[in-house]
């Protein structure tokens, strides 16, 4: 018997192009459920609305202190019942409330082949490292910062010609592709955090695996 799709709640604080990619790859083995945002302007809840998605947000300014925001948006996921989250872009440390109430069930995608460059700026720092390969990874969320186990990859070779602005491009059309492969893996169940580690069809993965870009022509 098939089973139904899980459900999902995508978080994100800008342009939401990741959560374009997951709804587009939506409806056999997850959907979601709804979408959220600390940014009220953000162009991800716009996109959400027109795909009839229902969105919520929970900015930091409409509560005294950290601690009370992870509390409330906390209360905001429980009262939509995920099976899972999935941060496209959401620029805040989630908090305790909230890691210890979805523990293991909560993704996220980030724009560098980790464990290289966790943070910001990461187009720019690899190249200024000079580094032949870069890409995007997505994970599991810790309490840590970008620390989680990586559950799959996706990597480009950086060419001489490269800046800011293609790497930007070519990482976000990388991620189109391994978000929405890695979170019906999630779905199905093929993927599991345990004890730290990502494990894959019933196996540890000691490197996660990854898909490469497609070069032009090629194919
Ligand atoms: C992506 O590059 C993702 O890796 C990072 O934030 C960016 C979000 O882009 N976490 P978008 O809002 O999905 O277009």
């Amino acid at each position: 018997m098939p089973r139904p799709p899980v459900k999902v709640i995508v978080l994100g604080s800008g342009e939401g192009t990741n959560f374009e990619a997951l709804a587009a790859a939506a409806g056999i083995d997850y959907t979601i459920a709804s979408v959220g945002s600390d940014q009220p302007e953000a162009r991800i809840l716009d996109r959400a609305r027109r795909r009839g998605i229902p969105t919520f947000t929970c900015t930091r300014r409409d509560h005294p202190d950290r601690a009370a925001h992870d509390r409330a948006l906390a209360r905001l996921l429980a009262s939509r019942h995920p099976d899972w989250i999935a941060l496209a872009g959401y620029m805040r440390l989630l908090g305790p409330a909230v890691l210890a109430a979805w523990p293991g069930r909560i993704v996220n995608i980030h724009p560098a082949l980790l464990p290289a460059f966790p943070g910001l700026n990461t187009h720019a720092r690899a190249l200024a490292a000079g580094v032949p390969e870069h890409g995007s990874t997505v994970h599991f969320v810790t309490a840590e910062l970008d620390a989680g186990p990586p559950i799959l990859q996706g990597r480009l070779k950086i060419r001489p010609t490269d800046t800011i602005q293609s790497l930007t491009h070519r990482v976000k059309a990388l991620e189109h592709r391994i978000y929405p492969l890695a979170l019906a893996w999630l779905a199905r169940d093929r993927v599991k955090m345990v004890q730290g580690q990502c494990w894959l069809d019933g196996r540890p993965l000691n490197t996660p695996p990854s898909i490469e870009e497609q070069e032009p022509g090629c194919c």
